[in-house]
C-alpha cells in the first residue's frame, strides 16, 4: 500500500510550448489537450497503441461532474468510449470496456486506481485545461468558449462547494434561501416562477423545528446546470433537485434504481444497456412525469429549455452489493 502523499502525486508534463497545456499520465493512460480537443491514449489489452478524441468542452463538462460528484454512483461515461466506475474506495478508469464493439475487438483497457490518485490527477487536469473564459457547470449560452490556447484559469468556478443542507434550506443556521440579501438572480428562463414563500404558523416553542420554503423559487436562482443538490436527506433517501439546460454532460450508468420527477418543462432521455451501450429506450418526460431508471441502464438527458428535475437517489452504502448478490431488485417494480 502506498503512502497517501504518494497516491496524490500527479504525473504531469511541463506546459506545451505551442498551446500551453500540460499532459497527464494515469497508469497506462495519457491525457493531452490542444486548442479544440482532449486526446486520450492507452495500450490495448493485446499491446497496440490506441487513442480517442473528445471535444475539449464536452470533455471538461464531464470531467467537472466526475470531480465534483466524487465519481458519483456507478458509471460516469464521458462518452461512448471513456469513463469511470466508482468502486467507493477505488475507481476504475476505462476506454472501450463498456462499448460492445471495442470490447469484442480487444482494444479496450480498464485500470483501477485508489480514489485519491485519480481525484488528484483529474482535479489538476481540470484546473490546467479550463480557461478563464469557460465555466463547465454553466449552460453553453451562459459561458464563454472552452477553445483556444491556454488563457488563465477559472479555479473559483471549478471548485464550487456542493450545496448540502443540514436540516432544511432557509432554517436558522442552515443554507440561506437564495431569495434573501445574499441571493442569486433569477435565471432568464424562470422569470415567470412565483417567488412568494409559504406561510408558516408553528406552535410557540416549535419555531426552530418547523420550516418550509419555495423550492421552485429556490431553483429558479440556480447558477449551474446538471448538478443535483441534496435538498432533503431522510436516512438514505436523497432528494436532489437540479436545473437542466442543453445536454447532461455524462452518460450515467446506474448501479441502483434512480427516480426522476420532471418538475417543469421537459427532458428527452436516451437509455441504453450499461454494459454494451446498446440502445434500450427513449423517454420523453414532460412537466409532472415521473420515471425510474433501472440499475442495468445508462442514460443521458437533453433539456431544450432550462428545466427543473428532481433526482431521487437511494444512498444506501450496501445497496450495490445487495443488487450484485441478487438480494435487491434492479428494477423499481415488477409487472
Ligand atoms: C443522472 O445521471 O441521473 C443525473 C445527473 C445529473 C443531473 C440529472 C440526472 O443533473
Ligand atoms: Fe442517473
Amino acid at each position: 500500500m502506498n503512502a497517501p502523499a504518494e497516491l496524490a502525486k500527479v504525473l504531469a508534463t511541463a506546459p506545451d510550448a505551442t498551446h500551453g497545456y500540460k499532459s497527464f499520465t494515469l497508469g497506462s493512460f495519457t491525457f493531452r489537450r490542444d486548442e479544440y480537443f482532449a486526446h486520450i491514449s492507452w495500450k490495448t489489452r493485446d499491446g497496440r497503441p490506441l487513442s480517442h478524441t473528445m471535444d475539449a468542452g464536452n470533455f471538461l463538462r464531464a470531467l467537472m461532474r466526475d470531480v465534483a460528484w466524487g465519481f458519483f454512483y456507478g458509471w460516469v461515461n464521458f462518452d461512448h468510449v471513456l469513463g469511470t466506475v466508482n468502486k467507493y474506495t477505488s475507481v476504475d478508469l476505462y476506454a472501450g470496456s463498456y462499448n460492445a464493439t471495442m470490447k469484442e475487438a480487444g482494444v479496450d483497457l480498464l485500470e483501477n486506481f485508489p480514489t485519491e490518485q485519480i481525484r488528484a490527477t483529474f482535479e489538476q487536469m481540470l484546473d490546467d485545461w479550463t480557461n478563464a473564459s469557460f465555466d463547465p457547470f454553466s449552460a453553453p449560452q451562459e459561458t464563454g468558449t472552452p477553445y483556444g490556447r491556454k488563457n488563465g484559469n477559472n479555479t473559483a468556478k471549478i471548485t464550487r462547494e456542493r450545496e448540502l443542507a443540514k436540516r432544511c434550506v432557509g432554517m436558522k443556521g442552515d443554507l440561506p434561501l437564495r431569495t434573501d440579501a445574499r441571493g442569486a438572480p433569477i435565471n432568464r428562463a424562470f422569470a415567470d416562477v412565483p417567488q412568494n414563500e409559504p406561510e408558516l404558523h408553528p406552535e410557540p416553542g416549535f419555531e426552530n423545528e418547523v420550516h418550509a420554503f419555495n423550492l421552485f423559487g429556490f431553483l429558479s436562482r440556480s447558477q449551474v446546470t446538471w448538478n443535483p443538490s441534496f435538498t432533503s436527506v431522510v436516512k438514505y433517501s436523497f432528494m436532489c433537485p437540479t436545473t437542466e439546460e442543453h445536454i447532461l454532460p455524462i452518460i450515467h450508468g446506474n448501479d441502483r434504481v434512480e427516480w426522476f420527477f420532471q418538475m417543469c418543462d421537459e427532458i428527452h432521455w436516451d437509455c441504453a444497456d450499461k454494459n454494451t451501450g446498446k440502445p434500450l429506450a427513449r423517454v420523453i418526460m414532460k412537466a409532472g412525469d415521473m420515471a425510474a431508471m433501472p440499475a442495468y441502464c445508462r442514460h443521458q438527458g437533453y433539456s431544450p429549455k432550462r428545466s427543473m428535475l428532481l433526482v431521487w437517489e437511494n444512498g444506501s452504502p450496501t445497496l450495490v452489493y445487495e443488487i450484485e448478490k441478487g438480494q435487491s431488485p434492479e428494477v423499481p417494480v415488477k409487472f
